[in-house]
């Protein structure tokens, strides 16, 4: 049978493949459909078709698995956030170990590893510390939004069809939420999210109120008009310290003081509000300069015993109980002794290395972005931590070529990773193989990339000796790994 466009099938969901969609196969042809879950039986509209396997989108489930779950969420399956909310827990957690496994084997070739039992997430909702919103003028509608609004285009709308959840454009309108996948300029109003916190959904509903009262439209990047343009949330998950950061096209001080009074009024929990002003036309929610409307502009969270400085733009990690669980999984597979020197590369604000510096006689972080080496500076300082220093620079330059520093941090003992979901720079790798260190630590936030360096370090003379997976992200497909790696 030849797969069209607009065909509709009926087939058995057999497994979940590539980045969490469900497979199928009808007459040998694999047919990735979005939506479903292993063992379903399905009702799918194809919308892709290549010569090796064809797209489809869920219409109906004839037979649920018995995996299946409702989604909490009023807005799964349109938002994209949450792929995985239709899955039972523990299943996603096998899913996600399996994957590894499959990644290990497919990718890297490798048989028989030692991959510990999935650490799950002790919390699957409420868990992320930083939640970033956008808004537009132009809102995105869900099927139950078109049914409140019976006429928009004169479009009747059918259930489950995929051109349902349509557009409206009015000048008075202040999307805030989130941008559904593939649509940049449009915005899935959402008034709940369970992925932060209850007062985040609060604090979400208050701004979008608050200017569609006081008149005060969303940016509109045709026109390069408008006021709003993100809203990001980060909550210090052990201390309490609340951040509102509001991203703005203009800067309007008369309109930021009103915000923050109504906010401190509504949401005594807050503890800093920050406007961040940006004329550029990129969607990062990052302004050209900044400006602090309450408290200090910093929030702090805690790892473990160490206390972390966050400002608006800095990194850290969003599920804080789960990179409590992760570091001492890395700490514990680095097997550290008082004497060990560590490099920890791609550090970011340097928390692995702080979280680990009691432990080790000196560590050396390394770290791309120039912002970050300067928190994780100040992080060190805040704990008083001076066994440790950072370098800012690429990781491939450092290692191959700008090697100067190594002559003043020769020979670690101990080298942990944790490079971005691309991976590792291939010379990186072949330098990091050369430098025959006993023991690496790969922290891996990509299986298939994890995969492929694993490979090259095997051929080095490097061993994997354990590999932990570790949900941080409940209800999506992705996977964080610790991999322990000693020299044969
Ligand atoms: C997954 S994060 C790790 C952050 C940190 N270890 C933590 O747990 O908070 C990866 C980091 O690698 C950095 N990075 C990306 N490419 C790099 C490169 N070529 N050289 C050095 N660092 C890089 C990114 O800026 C980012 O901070």
């Amino acid at each position: 049978m030849e797969l069209k466009k607009e065909d509709i099938i009926e087939v058995t969901i057999e497994s979940t493949g590539f980045e969490g969609k469900s497979v199928a196969r009808v007459d040998g042809m694999v047919v990735f459909v979005e939506g479903a879950i292993a063992g379903d039986v399905v009702k799918a509209k194809i919308y892709k078709t290549k010569k090796k396997y064809a797209e489809a989108k869920l219409v109906e489930v004839v037979t649920p698995s018995a995996q299946r779950t409702t989604a909490r969420c009023s807005y799964f399956g349109v938002c994209g956030g949450c792929k995985w909310q239709h899955v039972e827990y523990p299943t996603q957690l096998q899913y996600k170990q399996q994957h590894v496994a499959d990644a290990l084997e497919h990718i890297g070739g490798f048989k028989g590893l030692n991959i510990l039992p999935i650490v799950g997430s002790d919390e699957v909702f409420y868990y992320r510390n930083k939640l970033e919103f956008s808004f537009s003028d132009k809102r995105w509608l869900t099927e139950k939004d078109m049914d409140a609004i019976p006429n928009v285009e004169g479009k009747i709308v059918s259930p489950n069809d995929e051109d349902a959840a349509g557009q409206q454009q009015n000048p008075m309108t202040i999307a805030a939420g989130f941008h559904v996948p593939q649509r940049w300029d449009k915005v899935l109003d959402v008034h709940e999210c369970f992925l932060m916190s209850e007062a985040s959904n609060g604090i979400l509903n208050t701004v979008r109120a608050f200017g569609v009262k006081n008149n005060i439209p969303a940016y509109s990047p045709e026109g390069e008009t408008g006021y709003f343009r993100n809203l990001v949330i980060r909550e210090g998950k052990n201390t309490g310290d609340v951040m509102v950061n509001l991203v703005t096209f203009e800067d309007s001080p008369e309109v930021m003081e009103r915000l923050a009074v109504e906010l401190r009024e509504k949401f005594p929990a807050i503890t800093t509000i920050i406007n961040n002003v940006t004329k550029r036309k990129s969607q990062v929610a990052v302004g050209e300069y900044e400006k602090i409307y309450f408290g200090d502009g910093l929030i702090h969270d805690t790892l473990g015993t160490h206390r972390f400085q966050i400002s608006a733009n800095s990194f850290f990690q969003t599920n804080t109980k789960q990179a409590e669980k992760l570091y001492s999984i890395t700490k514990e597979f680095a097997g550290l002794k008082l004497t060990d020197l560590v490099y920890d590369l791609y550090c970011g604000t340097g928390s692995i290395g702080i979280f680990i510096s009691d432990s080790v006689k000196q560590v050396v972080g390394i770290e791309l972005v120039e912002s970050s080496i300067m928190n994780a500076r100040k992080n060190a300082e805040l704990n008083n931590i001076s066994n440790i220093e950072f370098l800012a620079g690429d990781l491939k330059e450092l290692l191959t070529k700008d090697v100067a520093w190594k002559e003043q941090y020769a020979n670690p003992n101990v080298i942990i990773v944790d490079p971005p979901r691309s991976g590792m720079h291939p010379k990186a790798v072949e330098e990091l193989g050369r430098m025959k260190v006993p023991t690496i630590i790969y922290v891996s936030c990509n299986p298939a990339t994890l995969a492929r360096d694993l490979q090259m370090l095997a051929k080095d003379g490097y061993q994997i000796e354990k590999i932990q997976p570790v949900d941080m992200f409940p209800h999506t497909y992705h996977i964080e790994c610790v991999v322990k790696l000693v020299l044969g």
